[in-house]
């Protein structure tokens, strides 16, 4: 329910704040496949949290001063992933935030546990012709860089959504506006904070 409080009729998003209320003091990371909407319901469900967002591939990027592409291409994707479960673990370490990961990014045993201690996780989880029609419109993903993409991705999902579906909670992502999905992941996380084992120990 959205009313207005009397401070600039600015309207008071009762959802976002018992949502952050319950969170107490953890983060919210986004995982998923490549084209599940991380990056874009991450941004908008910071913004209702009011919490920082920050994306780990842009970090990522900024710490190794080049693009994803370039570092796959001049180092090779151990070092790439290296990298990753670093930057991760420094993010998770410094402040509540939400975070979106990268595609890879929780599939490593280290990255799931820092992300478990630092807070919740949620899979956006979507089906293979969502995953391709949004990933097609750009080129910046190395490991999309094959004659045969979707066969790429349908094998990625074997091994990982496994996986994934170890995450807190998962919410299906799909072709509807942004928004919907952020108002589902908001009433998710809600929901798993009412249960007694999660409340937040603040
Ligand atoms: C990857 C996903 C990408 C990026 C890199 C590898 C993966 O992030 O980290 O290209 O292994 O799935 P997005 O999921 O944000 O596209």
């Amino acid at each position: 329910m959205i009313r207005f409080g009397w401070k600039k009729n600015k309207p008071v998003d009762e959802t976002a704040k018992a949502v952050r209320n319950s969170l107490g003091p953890r983060s919210i990371a986004l995982v998923g496949l490549m084209g599940c909407g991380k990056s874009s319901v991450g941004r908008r469900l910071a913004a209702r949290l009011e919490l920082p967002f920050v994306d780990a591939d842009e970090e990522i990027e900024r710490a190794a001063g080049k693009s994803i592409p370039d570092i796959f291409a001049e180092h090779g994707e151990a070092h790439f992933r290296e990298g990753e479960r670093k930057v991760i673990q420094r993010l998770l370490s410094e402040g509540q935030k939400v975070l979106a990961t990268g595609g890879g990014a929780y599939m490593n045993a280290d990255t799931r546990e820092a992300i478990r201690r630092a807070g919740i996780s949620v899979w956006l989880k979507a089906d293979l012709p969502v995953l391709m029609r949004r990933v097609l419109k750009r080129d910046n993903r190395p490991l999309l860089k094959e004659k045969d993409p979707e066969a790429v991705m349908r094998s990625l999902m074997e091994r990982r959504y496994p996986i994934y579906a170890e995450a807190d909670i998962t919410v299906d992502s799909r072709d509807v506006a942004h928004d919907v999905i952020v108002d589902e992941v908001l009433k998710a996380v809600a929901a798993y904070c009412r249960k007694p084992a999660h409340a937040a120990n603040v």
